[in-house]
């Protein structure tokens, strides 16, 4: 079996739910308290075993380059002024074997679209997909569960959670050949179905591992939902030749992609800090007092 060693980040999307700041700052660029949604990423999947990262970009996401690129001056700065702490934060946003690669989407035309575009880059190997806006927490990083099923099946792995019926809207939706267990393979994946139409209500979250195969389906998937060439339907094309599984991870998702979530991801990794956690829950209660 391959080892999985590239992750893909499909990030050219323009986060206009978050306007102004999306403006000319990339939404992946948003802090959970100061560390950005796309550094969690990257560590999540450095940590799943990927070295190499592809980011499919659009306009005005240059700041995810700078990110992950060295800071020379900055870095001589903080060493002549003895600031080792600041000094290991910054180095640490570039994690050493690993390389960083950008592909440019060139029109907005959907995930699947944007996948695709990662092909030259990915070459005839399984890879990971990783959309920052869904940040997950947990104990184990969530690509990294997700290899282990990988590496015990040899097949493709969706994570999936469950939805209230009323949201199956704004997510992919698989059916089962058998809810009882997890992993379970998908007999049946559908874009953003109707709650009355969806076939179940295991919601596709934003972490794929897929094999190879998926790029030649992509290449005559059509537009789907939302007039968009959609990675759903070239998976559910996938299902005709391969199994794919669905896996119910463990943790706790975050829809960074709209305000509330966004919020509540900020506000729960703030208490869990060690560093201003308990004044953090302080100030919190006393700011509910006055209310
Ligand atoms: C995308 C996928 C969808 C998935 C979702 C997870 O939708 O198309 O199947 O459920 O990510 O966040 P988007 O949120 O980009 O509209």
């Amino acid at each position: 079996m391959k080892k999985i060693t590239t992750a893909v980040f499909p990030v050219a999307g323009r986060g206009t739910r978050f306007l102004p700041v999306t403006k000319a700052c990339p939404k992946e660029m948003l802090p959970i308290v100061d560390k950005p949604l796309v550094q969690y990423a990257v560590e999540e999947a450095v940590a799943a075993g990927a070295t190499k990262i592809v980011f499919v970009t659009g306009r005005a996401k240059r700041a995810i380059e700078d990110h992950f690129d060295n800071d020379f001056e900055l870095e001589r700065e903080l060493e002549e002024q003895g600031k080792d702490d600041l000094l290991e934060l910054l180095r640490a946003t570039v994690p050493p074997g690993v390389s960083f690669v950008y592909v440019r989407q060139p029109a907005p035309l959907g995930l699947g679209h944007a996948v695709l575009c990662a092909e030259c880059v990915v070459g005839d190997e399984p890879f990971f997909i990783h959309l920052p806006d869904d940040f997950i927490h947990g104990d184990v990083p969530c690509l990294e569960q997700m290899r282990e099923v990988y590496e015990s099946t040899g097949c493709s792995v969706i994570a999936t959670e469950q939805v209230p019926r009323e949201h199956t809207k704004r997510y992919g939706i698989v059916a089962l050949d058998d809810v009882g267990v997890n992993p379970a393979r998908i007999t049946h994946i559908v874009e953003k179905p109707n709650p009355e139409e969806a076939p179940s209500t295991q919601a596709v979250v934003g972490r794929y591992i897929l094999t190879p195969a998926i790029f030649d389906l992509l290449r005559t998937t059509g537009r789907g939902a939302g007039g968009e060439i959609q990675l759903t339907d070239a998976i559910s094309d996938l299902l005709g030749k391969e199994s794919v599984y669905s896996y119910s991870f463990k943790g706790t998702r975050y829809d960074c992609g709209n305000k509330l979530g966004f919020l509540r991801a900020t506000v729960e990794i703030a208490m869990a800090q060690p560093e201003i956690g308990s004044d953090f829950r302080d100030m919190l209660g006393e700011i509910l007092d006055k209310k």
